[in-house]
This record gives structure tokens, sequence and C-alpha cells, in this order.
């Protein structure tokens, strides 16, 4: 029996439709409301409205629950790699040993950039941000690529490997260009994370051997990263793809979406705030009241969650495995300290209590990618190649949807009334 749920305005009630997700969650289908009643929905930000259904991920946010295919993080981060997983959000099932041999082979395959790319990062001031490049060449594939505009699903497979595979050459391109050193070709015989790490770390001369712990941390972060349904930027590629624009487009702006500091760039905001702290700026304590208190303007950077109101599971294989890696790797970090000792007084903070704000994956990834190396300024695009399986998956499971309409919400126009046309010489 379909549910329903009663609306009555004025003089006029109407049923609509009650859809329930296989998890629970219902959701009143509104798609006929105006038809009927003359009426929208107001929902800035979002927060309350399902822009779609998804296979893809579920997030309980009261629970701190996380399951890509239904498969819990906790499990993936301890038995999956980052490869395996984006097959598995791609693809919607965990890869035979075949499909997965098949899958590092078309990486591997496809991790060279066509050399005219070079004239292009030439291009690029030296200081420009890897974001920016990052966004600007996954654009440019669509233009060595323009096959990518219809895909069957053989096409498919091609593209989408062929994004996963050159969004970690164009990164590591994009800060070799930031810091004017000479690109690293793709190594073959490396994995998927090695290979990426020697592309931004070896020189012509000199080839970078990567740990297996600076390895494997990286793998983790990019697994837990790799999905987290209708962010901003996974709405975004939804948004763009929606106008039948191409996988390459669609993903480019995500990447752009992502940059901003509340969304993917929060994990360099965490660590300027950590080290403005450190250098004696303000204390732990300042900091925290400075995040109180409205008029400010400032977030406690890493902390808080639009749909997280509980632990953000994430956040806590991260913390786990930064405790870890930096005793493995010997480094004895200040900021991490400062972390531990800011985490301890917002989670006794009234404040932060109530409105249920706790840290959030950027709040331990950036000391994470700190000790192994990696430079701020790449710690969003390394959020970016994680998600990229993400995007890819919404992306593929829209073009899927049956009946799939250009996304194009409505609004309240609240401007001036009819308003006659004054000449020059009239106005005021
Ligand atoms: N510091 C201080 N106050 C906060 C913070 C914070 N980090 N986060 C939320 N609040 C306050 C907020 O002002 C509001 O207060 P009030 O009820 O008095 O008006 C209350 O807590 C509830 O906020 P909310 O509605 O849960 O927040 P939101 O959904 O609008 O925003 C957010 C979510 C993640 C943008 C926000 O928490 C934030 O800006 N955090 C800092 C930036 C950050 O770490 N971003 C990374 C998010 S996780 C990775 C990702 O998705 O990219």
């Amino acid at each position: 029996m379909t549910r329903a749920a009663k609306l009555t305005f004025e003089d006029k009630t109407i049923e609509l439709p009650v859809i329930e997700g296989s998890e629970g969650e219902l959701a009143v289908d509104i798609t006929q409301l105006r038809a009927e009643m003359g009426l929208i929905t107001l929902d800035p930000a979002f927060g309350n409205t399902g822009a779609c259904t998804s296979a893809i991920t579920y997030i309980d946010g009261e629970k701190g629950i996380l399951r890509y295919r239904g498969y819990p993080i906790e499990q993936l981060a301890e038995h999956s790699s980052f490869i395996e997983t984006a097959w598995l959000l791609i693809f919607g099932k965990l890869p035979t040993r075949a499909e997965l041999d098949r899958f590092s082979a078309q990486l591997t395959a496809h991790a060279p950039l066509h050399e005219s790319f070079k004239h292009h990062f030439e291009g690029f001031p030296v200081n420009a941000p890897p974001m920016a490049m990052l966004s600007a060449m996954i654009n440019t594939l669509s233009c060595f690529h323009p096959e990518a505009q219809d895909l069957d699903e053989a096409a498919f497979f091609e593209e989408a490997a062929r994004l996963v595979s050159k969004v970690r050459t164009i990164a590591a391109y994009s800060y070799r260009r930031s810091l004017g050193l000479p690109f690293i070709y793709p190594d073959p015989k490396l994995r998927y994370v090695a290979n990426f790490l020697h592309m931004m770390f070896s020189m012509p001369y000199d080839q970078h051997v990567a740990t297996r712990e600076v390895i494997e941390a990286l793998n983790l972060i990019l697994l837990l990263h790799a999905d987290h349904e209708q962010n901003c930027s996974t709405s975004t590629v939804r948004v763009v793809g929606s106008s039948r624009a191409n996988l390459f487009a669609s993903c480019a702006a995500g990447v752009s979406a992502l940059w901003g500091p509340l969304h993917g760039g929060a994990n360099v905001a965490v660590l300027e705030m950590l080290e403005a702290i450190h250098k004696g700026g303000m204390s732990a304590e300042q900091t925290l009241a400075l995040a109180k208190d409205k008029k400010s303007g400032f977030k406690l950077m890493g902390f808080g969650h639009r749909v997280y109101k509980n632990f953000d599971p994430r956040a806590v294989i991260l913390k786990r495995s930064a405790d870890k890696v930096l005793g493995q790797l010997g480094v004895n970090d200040p900021l991490l300290d400062i972390a531990r000792r800011l985490e301890e007084l917002a989670l006794s903070d009234s404040y932060f209590v109530e409105r249920m704000l706790y840290p959030n994956v950027d709040f331990y990834s950036g000391i994470l990618m700190r000790a192994m190396g990696i430079p701020t300024n790449m710690f969003t695009v390394i959020f970016a190649i994680g998600r990229m399986p993400g995007w890819i998956a919404h992306w593929k499971e829209q073009h899927e949807t049956e009946g799939m309409r250009i996304a194009r919400p409505r609004q309240i126009y609240t401007g001036p009334r009819e308003t006659n046309y004054l000449p020059m010489a009239e106005r005021k």
C-alpha cells in the first residue's frame, strides 16, 4: 500500500506519496505539488531536500554510519584498496579478480597525459593554485576525448578508467608546475598510489621510493574520501551532468565546488588554523572562543557536518591512522598535540556539545598528509583524487535513471514588481 502525507493549504487538501528508502528513510514526493496546489517548497542549502534516489552510499548521520554499496566504511578501510573501492562504487559490486586486473591494466594504460598537456601546464603562472589547474585540466580532457559525450557501456568503462587514472597524473603535474619542477612520467611498474607519489616526488635523476606506511596511509585517505552521497561537489556533478554535459566537464565542475573552505578546502583551513595557534597568534582556548562568537564569522575548521550529528566515522578511522603513522614515521608533530587539545576542549564545551559538532574527516586528514610530506596546497587536490570514483558513480547512476530531467530549481522572487523603463535624463 502506498503511504501518503496530507497537505492542507487554505481550503484544499491533497495527498502526497511517501517514498521509503531501503534503510527505512521516508520522503514526501512533492513533484506534483505545484501542479496541484500552486505551491513550491523553499529549502535554501537543500538541508531538507532529497534531489534523487541513489543506491551508491548510505549515511546515517545520527548514528555515525557510512556504507558504500552496503559495505561499512570500517570494513572497507580494513580490507579493501582505493582502486577496489572505486570499482565497487562505480560498478555497484565488489570486483572479481579478473575485473580488478582489467581495471588496473586500464588505469596503467591511461596514466600518461597527451604530450600537449605540458604546454597547457607551462602556460600557468608558477604560483597557480593546484586546484585551479586540476579543474581546468580535467575539463581539457574533453578536447582530447570528444567521444566522452555519448557513452555506451564499453566506452563508459574506458572513460571512467581514463579519469580515475589521469586525475592523479594531472594532480602531480599541477604540483610540479607550482614548484617549477620537471614533470615526471608515470611508471607502469608502480601501483596507483605509489605511482602518484613517484610523479609527485621523483626527480629525473633520482627516483622517489615511497615507504609502505605512506602508501597505505594515502590509500586509506583516498578510500575514505571516495564518496559521501549528495554533498556540495557531488550535487554539482549531478546538476552539471543533468544538462547532459560530458563526464569530464561534469567532474571538473565538481573540483571547483570541492575547492571551497567549507567543503574540501577545509583540510587546508584546519592546517592553517593549527599553524596559527602553534606560531602563538592565538591559544586553543581563544580559537574556540572566536568560533563560538557569531559576530567573528570564524568557524572551528574541521568541526561540524551537515549530515553527521554524531561522530564522523571517517574521522575516527583517520585519527587512529594518524596516531599509528606518525609513530611509524617517527614524526613528532606539535600540530597534532594542538589538534588533540582543541578536540578535547570542544568536546567538553556546551556550545559544541549542544550543537552536536564533532571533528570531521578534514580534522585529521591534514595532519596525516603533512606527516607524509604532502604540501598543504595539495591537500584538497588529494581529496579530489579520492572523490573522483564517487563523482563518476553518481554521473553514471544519473545517466542510467529513466526519465532523467535537467536540474532546474525554482525560486521565490523578492525583487521589484513590474517597473517602467526610465530614460537617462529622468533618472535621479
Ligand atoms: N564552528 C563553530 N560553529 C559551528 C561550526 C564550527 N565549525 N559548525 C557549525 N557551527 C554552528 C553553526 O553556526 C550553527 O549555529 P547556530 O545553531 O547557533 O546558528 C550550528 O553550529 C549548526 O550548524 P549546522 O547547521 O550543522 O551547519 P551547516 O550544515 O550549515 O554547515 C559545515 C556544515 C560543515 C559547513 C560547518 O559545520 C562548518 O563550516 N564547519 C567548518 C568547515 C569544515 O570543517 N568543513 C568540512 C566538512 S566535512 C568534509 C566535506 O564535506 O567537505
